[in-house]
């Protein structure tokens, strides 16, 4: 059911942009503009490949969940290399479906809002906590 409403929803946006890379990150830098100077050189690539890298850790978690778990583990304290903290990290699934959900509009509905929610909670949890990186 969850994810059966996420994809819908992934699908959904997809028809409405085509790339949804700009829409994320517009937001993101919106929210924490310090961010936009952390990409390097060739930002757009780098945004791109882990916009899709977190999508399709959405997927795998939402389906058999091969790998999610572990990478967010891994990823958030790598991310933490580059001081984004693990709470940091995992906002990058709220980004999106913030983002999401202003592309849908009205299909946007009560129960897409919860899946995602739940969705982004699960995900969240997966990630240690601040005290469990530097121990
Ligand atoms: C607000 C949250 C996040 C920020 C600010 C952030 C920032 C960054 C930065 C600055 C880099 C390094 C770019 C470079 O090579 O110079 C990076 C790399 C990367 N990010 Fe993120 N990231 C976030 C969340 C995520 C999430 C949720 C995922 C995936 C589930 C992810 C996956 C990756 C991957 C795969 C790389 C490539 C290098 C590596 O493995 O560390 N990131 N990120």
């Amino acid at each position: 059911m969850r994810a059966d409403l996420i994809t819908q929803s992934l699908e959904l946006a997809a028809a409405r942009a085509a790339d949804l890379t700009p829409h994320v990150y517009a937001r993101l830098f919106a929210e924490r503009p310090e961010l936009e100077a952390m990409f390097g050189d060739n930002p757009r690539l780098v945004q791109g490949e882990m916009l899709a890298r977190a999508l399709e850790t959405i997927l795998d978690f939402i389906g058999d969940r091969s790998y999610a778990a572990n990478l967010i583990s891994a990823e958030s304290m790598a991310h933490a290399t580059y001081e984004v903290a693990p709470d940091l990290f995992v906002q990058f699934f709220r980004v999106i479906a913030d983002t999401l959900r202003e592309l849908l509009g009205a299909e946007w509905t009560d129960e897409t809002e919860r899946a995602w929610r739940g969705l982004v909670a699960d995900m969240a949890a997966c990630a240690p906590q601040d005290e469990g990186v530097l121990a």
